[in-house]
């Protein structure tokens, strides 16, 4: 983990509201495991106060930096993200990460990748550090409420995998969230050996661990609680664990958590 300040050397509006940002520090993304992620402060002031925490999508490649450099995929939702989204190139952020425990990917099983909104995006990284073979023989399925914000699907497609969308509006692929596509769709998706790695809103992931649960796969799945500190200490993001374990912190033992050690209702 580093505490630095980095370089904004890219920030492009990529889809209605969703824009890619370029992040550029000496050692920024050297340790960058796939499902990890940075806290950003969005400028000097007061307001917003706290970090924010965004996945990473893919290091480099253009580096300024001696290929030290990450890539944000982030969507504008409040007064931290539209603030993000007006900074000048070559403004300076503070950086911390990268944080958190990522995917897991070396069981060698068939990756079945389900992605929901901004979600899709942390699973970018994990298709990009695949081994190739693995990647291409993956399934990706990405659902947005609109078929104009599917950006993760065209680059999972374009990385190799067997990508399928869905979108709420109707406007691109099956008409539905990213679980009725995936129902509709089990019988071909399914062999044996199948992994399934999800990041979406709270509601879909639970519905991907019931429905893992029931065909018996294994499930990884990422949430994105909000967080204060991202570093352990304010208790902020704390999840429930199953069967009267306790309590985990998203940010330390997660983001990344298998399905079955979460209590979803
Ligand atoms: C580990 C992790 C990785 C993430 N990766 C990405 C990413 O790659 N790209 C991306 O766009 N976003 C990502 N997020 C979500 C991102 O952190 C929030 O969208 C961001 O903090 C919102 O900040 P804001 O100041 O714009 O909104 P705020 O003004 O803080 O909030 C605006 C509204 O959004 C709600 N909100 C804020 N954060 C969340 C959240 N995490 N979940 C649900 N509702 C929320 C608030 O309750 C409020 O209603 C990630 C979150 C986590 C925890
Ligand atoms: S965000 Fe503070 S403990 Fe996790």
């Amino acid at each position: 983990m580093r505490v630095c300040r980095a370089k904004i050397d890219l920030l492009q509006e990529v889809q209605p509201g969703a824009f890619l940002l370029g992040l550029a520090a000496p050692g920024i993304s050297h340790e960058a495991r796939p499902g990890q992620f940075y806290m950003l402060k969005i400028g000097e002031e007061a307001d917003p106060f706290l970090p924010r925490p965004f996945s990473w999508l893919r290091r480099g490649p253009q580096a300024s930096c001696n290929g030290d450099r990450v890539e944000i995929l982030f969507q504008v939702v409040g007064k931290g993200t539209a603030r993000l989204a007006r900074m000048p190139l070559g403004e300076e952020l503070q950086v911390l990460g990268p944080l958190g425990r990522g995917w897991e990917f070396d069981t060698g099983g068939f990756p079945l990748l389900l992605g929901g909104g901004i979600g899709a995006a942390s699973l970018i990284s994990l298709l990009e550090e695949l081994p190739p073979k693995l990647r291409l023989d993956s399934w990706a399925l990405v659902g947005a409420r609109s078929g104009n914000q599917l950006w993760c699907g065209e680059e999972m497609s374009r990385m190799g995998a067997k990508v399928m969308l869905a979108s709420q509006d109707g406007l691109k692929g099956f008409h539905g969230t990213v679980l009725e596509l995936l129902k509709h769709e089990q019988d071909s998706l399914l062999r044996a050996g199948t992994e399934v790695f999800a990041c979406g809103p709270w509601e879909m992931l639970r519905q991907v661990a019931l429905w893992a649960s029931s065909k018996g796969l294994p499930c990884q799945i990422s949430v994105e609680t909000p967080m204060a500190c991202g570093v352990g200490v304010c208790l902020g993001c704390a999840v429930r664990l199953s069967g009267s374990r306790g309590y985990v912190r998203a940010c330390q033992e997660g983001p990344v958590f298998r399905a079955e050690e979460i209590e979803w209702d």
